[in-house]
C-alpha cells in the first residue's frame, strides 16, 4: 500500500551523541567528569527529572501534557508529533507503508524538532518546514499507527525521544514512555476515558478544525488505532505496574491536571519545578 521531513526547542539530528550519567559538555567537545561534588550531583538530579504520560487515542493527554509542562516550567515532547511527521514524509514521498527499511530509513535521517510560537503553541518541524497543521490531516491519522507499528521507526523514534529527555525537566507524552522509552521516569501516568466520551472528543476537535466527518467514521478510526496501538510486537500499548492510572471520562482537563501535579509532589518532591 502508498503512503500517498528537526532543532529549535529541540533538535536532534539522526546520530546526535549526549553526555551520559555524570559527564558534561564543555568547549571543544570534551567531557568533563562531574561525579563526586554535591552540589553538581544535585544540579544533574534537577536535569534528569522526567513525567512520562501514556494513554489511548484522544484520552486527554495533549491536553494535560501541555497544561502540565507550563506548570511545572518542564518542557513538552509530544512523541506522537514525531510518528506523524514521519508518516507525513512517507505519505509526501509515496512511500510503501509495509517498507520496513525505507520507513526506519526516514525515521533516522529525519530531523524533527519542536518549537514555541508567542502564543506558548508548540510548533512542529520537520526538515526545517513547518508540519504542526498538516500532521493533524486525517490522512496521516489514517496511516500513522500502521508506520508507528514498524519496529524500524520506533527504534529510531525512541533513541530520539530518549536523547531529548536527557536534558530533563520533561513532559514526555506518548503510548510507550512509561514502559520503553523512559521506563526509570520519576513520574509515570496513565490517561484513559470511556470509548464513547473518546469518540466525542476527536469528533469535537476535528469539527473545530472543519473536518466534517461522520460519528461512526471517527469511531471506527479510534478503534483501529486502539487496536493496532496495543497490539503491535514492539512496545505496544500497556499500563506501567508503577503509573498512577486516572480514568479523565467526567473529569475536565485541569482536574486531570491537579490529580497529576499531586502525583508529582510526591515522587518529586522539592524538585516539581522547573
Ligand atoms: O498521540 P497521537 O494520536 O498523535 O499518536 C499518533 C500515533 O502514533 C498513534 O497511532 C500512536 C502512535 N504513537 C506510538 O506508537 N508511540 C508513541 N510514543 C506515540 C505515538
Amino acid at each position: 500500500m502508498r503512503c500517498g521531513g528537526v532543532w529549535p526547542i529541540w533538535g536532534l539530528s539522526p546520530h546526535v551523541g549526549l553526555p551520559n550519567d555524570g559527564e558534561k559538555r564543555i568547549a571543544g567537545g570534551r567531557v568533563e567528569r562531574t561525579r563526586g561534588s554535591p552540589s553538581k550531583r544535585g544540579w544533574l538530579m534537577r536535569k534528569k527529572r522526567a513525567v512520562a504520560i501514556d494513554g489511548p487515542a484522544a484520552a486527554g493527554k495533549s491536553t494535560v501534557a501541555r497544561i502540565l509542562a507550563e506548570k511545572l516550567g518542564y518542557t513538552y515532547i509530544d512523541t506522537g508529533a514525531m510518528y506523524r511527521a514521519v508518516t507525513l514524509k512517507a505519505l509526501r514521498l509515496g512511500v510503501d507503508c509495509e517498507d520496513g527499511e525505507m520507513l526506519g530509513e526516514l525515521a533516522r535521517t529525519s530531523r524533527i524538532s519542536f518549537s514555541v510560537d508567542p502564543h506558548g503553541r508548540q510548533r512542529v518541524w520537520l526538515d526545517d518546514q513547518e508540519v504542526t497543521e498538516a500532521i493533524r490531516e486525517p490522512e496521516v491519522s489514517a496511516h500513522v499507527s500502521q508506520v508507528a507499528a514498524v519496529p524500524q521507526v520506533r527504534r529510531w523514534l525512541a533513541a530520539k525521544q530518549r536523547a531529548m529527555a536527557e536534558r530533563g525537566a520533561v513532559v514526555v507524552e506518548g503510548r510507550d514512555i512509561t514502559t520503553h522509552v523512559l521506563p526509570d521516569a520519576e513520574v509515570k501516568v496513565y490517561l484513559d476515558a470511556r470509548f464513547e466520551e473518546r469518540v466525542r472528543r476527536r469528533w469535537l476537535e476535528l469539527k473545530a478544525k472543519g473536518h466534517q466527518l461522520s460519528w461512526e467514521s471517527v469511531a471506527e478510526e479510534i478503534s483501529m488505532r486502539d487496536k493496532l496501538d496495543s497490539e503491535r510486537a514492539v512496545a505496544p500499548l500497556r499500563v506501567a505496574e508503577d503509573a498512577l492510572r486516572i480514568d479523565t471520562t467526567q473529569l475536565r482537563p485541569e482536574q486531570v491536571v491537579e490529580l497529576v501535579l499531586q502525583e508529582c509532589q510526591r515522587r518529586l518532591g522539592k524538585w516539581c519545578t522547573g
